[in-house]
């Protein structure tokens, strides 16, 4: 896989996608999007990757927003199309099989907050900035900024967020659950790597139904939601992981997973 401004390298069954747009801070334009959507299909697709790893290039920006300067002139539709479109890959991470790191390694504003929370889990560096000042521009979210942000903070933290349109430091999004955890800059990516390798190193059958058992259910009832974890938990069953893993716990061994 070769792009124009990602970056991707695989290593031990984790691969990292680096957005590399550093003179723009890393924003979303239509072509970096239509990129990370084939990125994560590739990825997807190939079965030496357990984990990824999404980072932007750079000691100063994750992913500093949609491209100002590529919004700036768009028509009504057009805008509505352009959020299709962010919709739509980012939900396709959120909903990727495989687990998906952020590794926030400066500015995540805007659709880089916005990105950064469809992913699975956020390791933030110390000088990593979370936050959605769409309003200074006189626009709101476009990339589910309004609805990731609600669920992961909360509805006040969020609307304040949101409608003051300060940012937090790494700390603070630590402390309100917008950050997994914090670390200096140049720790951050070994960090990251060593979380996806623990994470590679589980039943990646399990690993991928604890995802959707998560999010979907987030999204259910309780009693759908029990029912749909059950059903899965249950089918795990179905899996040469399941055997290996209680037959290795019972043999006082680790277990050697294969995902199947
Ligand atoms: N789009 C396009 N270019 C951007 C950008 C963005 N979101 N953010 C930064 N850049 C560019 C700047 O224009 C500048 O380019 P030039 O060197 O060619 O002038 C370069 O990146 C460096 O940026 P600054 O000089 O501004 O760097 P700074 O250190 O002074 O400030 C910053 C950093 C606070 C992140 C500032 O760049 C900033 O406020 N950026 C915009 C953040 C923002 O508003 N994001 C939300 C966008 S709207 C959105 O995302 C909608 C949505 O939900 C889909």
């Amino acid at each position: 896989m070769s792009f124009t401004n990602l970056l991707i390298a695989i290593a031990d069954g984790v691969a990292q996608v680096t957005i590399n747009r550093p003179a723009a801070l890393n924003a979303l334009n239509v072509e970096v999007l239509k990129e990370l959507a084939s990125a994560f299909a590739g990825l997807q697709e190939d079965e030496t990757v357990s984990c990824v790893i999404l980072t932007g290039s750079g000691a100063k920006a994750f992913v500093a927003g949609a491209d100002i300067a590529a919004m700036q002139p768009l028509e009504a539709i057009d805008a509505v199309n352009f959020a299709r479109l962010g919709h739509d890959v980012l939900n396709l991470i959120e909903k990727f099989p495989k687990p998906v790191i952020a590794a926030v390694n400066g500015f995540a504003l805007g659709g880089g907050c916005e990105l950064a929370m469809a992913c699975d889990i956020r390791i933030a560096s110390e000088n990593a900035r979370f936050g959605q000042p769409e309003v200074n521009l006189g626009v709101i979210p476009g990339f589910g900024g309004t609805l990731r942000l609600a669920r992961l903070v909360g509805k006040g933290r969020a609307k304040e967020m949101i409608f003051t349109g300060d940012m937090v430091n790494a700390q603070e999004a630590f402390r309100i659950g917008l950050a997994n955890k914090v670390v200096a800059l140049d720790e951050l990516l070994a960090e990251a790597n060593s979380m996806a390798l623990k994470i590679a190193s589980k039943g990646p059958v399990a690993v991928r139904f604890a995802k959707e058992a998560v999010d979907s259910g987030l999204e259910m009832d309780l009693d759908r939601a029990a029912r749909f974890e059950a059903d899965l938990f249950g089918l795990c069953f179905a899996t040469a992981d399941q055997k290996e893993g209680m037959q290795a716990f019972l043999e006082k061994r680790p277990a050697k997973f294969d995902g199947r």
